[in-house]
């Protein structure tokens, strides 16, 4: 099993490398397999995270990896990450892309016009820089599956994340049309939307986050979201209710909801 992971250095994506690592190492010893057979990239911007991720994973379930410091918007460094990928090991049988970022904005800040963009770029465009790559491999064996990670807060906008439920309003379409397109190639496309994950994303909201779900929990629900091909899912799947009624709402309702709805601080942009 080839897995390509973007946002491995932390939260999410590191929950996920342990997951597919753990579920390699139990099916090597049911089968009594002395050699490893699952090979996972690590894409991040942060390289030392990455190089502990590989060793704790090498050391635990003797797995290999493969690490890639790269900013997601930036295509080239995806199209060098991938080729280097698939000459080493081969076309993945799972892309996963998840490398994202939330900070809070309001679009009456001037200064905010580049975080909106930067937001846009890195959970959107970063997306695509991560599958364009692989796409041509995975058609020439028949087979793959491209997994997207958008977010609850892609489903009706929320104040104070103009640019972040834009951003994951456009993953979710863009992840729907990929879905459509690849049917033919036999390649598979699934979204998971998250709810509440506890993760250093989540680490810094000062108000209650209903069904807060930790990271592994997550992770192991989400594998098996993607071992069932699922086209579209929220976990945890009391979000996913919450996130039905909230497509169900209409906007004066949901206007009256917002009112009092907590938000992410809006903070200074030096991060970008
Ligand atoms: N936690 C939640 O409750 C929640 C809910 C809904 C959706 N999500 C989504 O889940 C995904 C993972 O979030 P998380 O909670 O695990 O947050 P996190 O702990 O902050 O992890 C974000 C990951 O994305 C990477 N990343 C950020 N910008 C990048 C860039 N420009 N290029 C490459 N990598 C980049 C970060 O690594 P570097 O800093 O090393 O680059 C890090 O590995 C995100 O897409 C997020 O929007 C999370």
């Amino acid at each position: 099993m080839n897995i390509f992971i973007t946002g491995a250095s932390s939260g999410i994506g590191e929950a996920l490398a342990h997951e597919y690592a753990k579920q390699s190492s139990l099916m090597r010893g049911a089968n009594s397999m002395p050699e490893s057979r699952t090979v996972i990239g690590l894409a991040a911007r942060r390289i030392e995270p990455l190089q502990k991720l590989a060793a704790d994973l090498h050391a635990q379930y003797q797995v290999t990896c493969a690490i890639y410091p790269l900013d997601v918007r930036n295509s080239a460094a995806l199209q060098a990450a991938a080729a280097d990928f698939i000459q080493n090991f081969g076309a993945p049988n799972i892309v996963i892309a998840n490398a994202g970022v939330s900070r809070g904005t309001l679009t009456e800040h001037k200064e905010d016009i580049s975080a909106f963009q930067a937001v846009m770029d890195i959970n959107v465009m970063g997306m695509v820089h991560t599958f364009q790559p692989f796409i041509a491999s995975m058609k020439a064996a028949g087979q793959g599956q491209l997994v997207g990670v958008a977010s609850v807060a892609g489903i009706r906008g929320l104040p104070g994340a103009g640019a972040y439920s834009a951003s994951k309003a456009a993953a979710i379409s863009y992840l729907e049309s990929l879905r459509v397109e690849m049917v033919r190639d036999n390649i598979a496309v699934t979204t998971i939307a998250p709810g509440y994950i506890r993760t250093p994303m989540t680490a810094v909201n000062d108000y209650k986050m209903p069904f807060l779900m930790d990271s592994d929990v997550f992770a192991h629900k989400f594998a098996g979201a993607v071992k069932n091909k699922r086209r579209f899912v929220v976990i945890p799947w009391q979000m996913g209710i919450v996130a039905r009624l909230m497509r169900l709402i209409p906007p004066f309702l949901w206007d009256l909801a917002m009112k009092k709805a907590p938000h992410k601080k809006r903070i200074d942009w030096d991060w970008l």
